[in-house]
């Protein structure tokens, strides 16, 4: 999933922006030709690898990094439910296309990147504002931000579309499930079923950071029954339990140690 340092990290949206105007103010040139050109360029702004670039440059915690790629992969599992057309996500056909990006990697980069200015930034006066304003001043489209500030609660941002809904519902459920493997003999997500996320969430003793109003109230803003989500999302973070570290061989380390 490109992971590993790659140049294009080293290519910023701002970047892209400032060649766009540069194209934009050519003289004589046609502006349908100008703004076909704007289309084109924007396209490669945003984009998996650099939404993974920007949570690493800000992001070293190992355990924020999976954090991210767990709501990823649930918002990916999710388009695939939910985005059945545009609107789903806030955007026309022709936002999408100015984007350049498919449904899935639109949920799939707002998921990655929901938290990534948290480790430098994690008071609540801060956190989310502070990424929003260093996204803005990048580039990034309107409706990434708004969906990242959504998130949280006490920005006010309502969560409006699906997309934004999503995000909300797999959050704080997404942690809560890696919680629960970590805790089983063998670490692995393939141990984890809705029964035991609904029976851990009544112990209010255990993860206590996460809060249980946000998983039951999130699923239901997204209008699906709780059990169903939460099984959904165990079958998503399956698929990465390896990048996870909850595909059983931290337990096997651990083992034959
Ligand atoms: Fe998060």
């Amino acid at each position: 999933m490109g992971e590993g340092s790659d140049p294009i990290c080293g290519t910023r949206p701002v970047d892209v922006k400032g060649k766009m105007h540069k194209v934009a103010n050519l003289a004589g040139e046609d502006r349908k030709e100008a703004a076909k050109s704007r289309r084109s360029r924007a396209k490669s702004m945003i984009n998996r690898e650099t939404a993974w670039c920007l949570l690493t440059e800000f992001t070293q915690s190992e355990s924020l990094r999976k954090h991210a790629l767990a709501v990823e992969a649930c918002m990916r599992a999710c388009s695939r439910k939910f985005a059945t057309d545009p609107g789903t996500s806030g955007l026309s056909e022709l936002g999408f296309a100015e984007l350049g990006l498919s449904p899935e990697d639109l949920w799939g980069i707002v998921g990655l990147v929901h938290d990534f200015d948290y480790e430098k930034y994690p008071s609540l006066e801060d956190h989310p504002y502070k990424g929003n304003e260093i996204l803005k001043q990048r580039g990034w489209p309107e409706v990434i931000r708004r969906a990242v500030m959504s998130h949280a609660e006490y920005t006010g941002v309502t969560r409006d579309t699906p997309l934004e809904k999503a995000l909300f519902a797999c959050d704080e459920l997404a942690g809560f499930i890696t919680a629960v493997a970590l805790i089983k003999p063998g670490k692995s997500l393939v141990e984890v079923d809705a029964k035991s996320v609904r029976k851990r969430m009544k112990d209010k003793a255990f993860a206590r950071k996460v809060n249980r109003e946000d998983i039951v109230n999130g699923a239901a803003a997204l209008g699906v029954d709780l059990d169903e989500h939460i099984a959904f999302c165990i079958e998503a973070l399956l698929g990465i339990a390896d990048k996870l570290g909850l595909d059983g061989s931290a337990a096997k380390v651990v083992g034959s140690a």
